[in-house]
């Protein structure tokens, strides 16, 4: 059965099932009325009072019998105080179901949601079976949630048909329209990584790109938890981001954005500039990333920690370790920015810090699984410039972690190495090498770039005949400075990556095409270019 009172079920087609949120007919259910603040019951201007489900539904990091289903109530988004224009203590069911019509309903419960939690809902379901495909939304009241599909793992051991995974990461909500998201939707895919810069902590026009903003951020920059929780909702509220969270279960890694530009550990982006509650400014950016991702509870931040890191298993297929490069690394070497910098080559400096580390190579010793990916957000292969620098924020940065990375690989055996990689607001194919310094060392994994959903601007396509970093860096086979996303199709004998550009996204609406498909064979590490698909 549906939720008791609903007389009309959602529309058959999945794409409208996901674009389209539902709010009940007042006549067709009855339940507790929600404790609306005054504002926000007035609507004050603001399009969407009335509804609670502005900001959308999410699952995320899937096992093969459960996941987290994920949503956020707020009639009014934009809320300064970072509440949504909600009060009190609200009642919020759920309820998953095999068919998208939801006549086929496996599991629901119902969850508490207040102010300390910042209206949003974390059910972990369970009992669930492996390698299916789920639907699942909320209610509260009389207000329907729209639908969400989601997946569980396939069951240990299993390698399964394959896996249709998209990646992105970076998408500053000024620079664009979110139309890289709606496209990834559309691809249906089985799961999402999301390699951070989700949000911008700036405030508006304070980072604006070479091709202009096309929208503001509300608020200050954000510090306090009422400013985080205030920026994730104003994210949440675009239809394209909603539609990619709906269609598939994320598993999500911040960078650096989700707090403050460049950020190491302790030490914020610009120390002449003093922040003397970066600790506890850290602490609001996690407890709203908590807030508002599909993260199970052991994602929890206790303060100013949290622990991110951790592998979602894939049946036999793939194992994806999700890092994080930023909460333990050491500070940036030689003051950050492009260097030639000895300290860099320092074996005692870390990215990842020595208990990330060593949990992350014993993974790779215990794997037995066809493809081992890195979920992971700066750039692994060495990349030189022309003055023969390399950027201390990445991985070139800790070449002591790089290192001891690729030794782990090889040491463990590990059958298929993939780092797949955020930041940098380009697309790149790399392959890795055990020594970069030998032009005859061997590959041994690859590296898979994501371009930005925004940030940046548009970009522009480039000729690779004319392409420095390709040039200098024969291990990077492919560039490319548009907007995008990365598809790829995972199956027991191949990798592949299609990579995914706009030609726009100053203007809403603009088509996807793929730029260049490559493929990555089975105990063959390293790049074919196929035909664009
Ligand atoms: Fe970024």
């Amino acid at each position: 059965m549906p939720f008791s009172g609903e007389n009309s079920p959602l529309t058959p087609s999945r794409r409208t099932v996901l674009a389209s949120g539902a709010a009940l007919g007042a006549a067709a259910a009855v339940g507790t009325a929600l404790p609306l603040t005054a504002s926000a019951a007035q609507g004050a201007g603001n399009p969407s009072a009335g509804e609670v489900f502005t900001l959308g539904v999410a699952s995320g990091d899937p096992d093969p019998y459960s996941v987290v289903l994920w949503t956020r109530l707020a009639p009014n988004p934009l809320a300064e105080d970072g509440l949504g224009g909600m009060r009190g203590t609200v009642e919020v069911e759920w309820e998953i179901a095999r068919d998208e019509r939801f006549s086929r309903i496996v599991r629901r419960g119902r969850e508490r949601t207040d102010a300390d939690a910042g209206y949003a809902v974390h059910a972990e379901v369970a009992g669930l079976a492996p390698g299916t495909e789920y639907f699942y939304r909320f209610r509260t009241g009389r207000h329907l949630s729209p639908a969400g599909r989601t997946r569980t793992a396939p069951a240990f051991g299993v390698v399964g048909s394959g896996l249709a995974m998209s990646f992105a990461s970076c998408s500053q909500y000024e620079h664009g329209y979110f139309t890289a998201y709606h496209h990834l939707a559309a691809d249906e895919p089985d799961l999402v990584l999301h390699l951070g810069d989700y949000i911008y902590e700036y405030k508006a026009d304070s980072y604006v790109s070479p091709t202009g903003n096309v929208r503001d951020h509300s608020g200050p920059e954000t510090e306090t938890l009422a400013n985080y929780r205030q920026r994730h909702a104003q994210y949440r509220t675009d239809a394209d981001l909603q539609a990619a969270h709906a269609v598939a279960p994320w598993l999500v890694v911040p960078d650096d954005h989700e707090v403050d530009n460049n950020w190491a550990g302790d030490v914020y982006e610009k120390p002449e500039i003093p922040q003397p509650n970066f600790i506890e400014r850290r602490a609001n950016a996690f407890r709203a990333l908590y807030e508002n991702m599909p993260l199970r509870r052991r994602s929890k931040p206790s303060g100013s920690h949290m622990r991110l890191y951790r592998t979602v298993r894939w049946g036999a297929l793939a194992n994806f370790h999700m890092l994080d490069t930023r909460q333990y690394r050491d500070d940036q070497a030689c003051d950050d920015g492009w260097k030639v910098c000895a300290d860099a080559a320092d074996p005692a400096r870390t990215l990842t810090g020595d208990e990330q580390e060593a949990w992350l190579i014993e993974q790779f010793r215990r794997s037995r699984a066809r493809w081992d990916v890195l979920g992971q957000q700066v750039f692994f292969a060495r990349r030189v410039n022309a003055s023969g620098a390399t950027s201390m924020d990445s991985w070139d940065g800790y070449r002591g972690s790089q290192e001891r990375i690729t030794e782990g690989w090889l040491d463990a055996g590990v059958r298929n190495p993939v780092v797949l990689t955020g930041d940098v607001h380009t697309h790149w194919a790399n392959e890795l090498k055990a020594n970069y310094a030998d032009p005859d060392s061997e590959v041994v994994g690859t590296e898979l770039v994501t371009t930005s959903i925004t940030s940046g601007g548009n970009g522009a396509d480039s000729d690779p005949n004319d392409d420095n970093n390709l040039k200098l860096n024969p291990h990077i086979k492919f560039r490319n400075n548009q907007r995008g996303y990365v598809r790829t199709k995972i199956t027991r004998d191949e990798f592949r990556a299609d990579f995914r550009v706009l030609d726009k996204v100053t203007e809403p609406g603009h088509p996807a095409r793929t730029r260049a498909s490559f493929v990555i064979a089975d105990r063959n590490p390293g790049l074919t270019e196929v035909t664009p698909r």
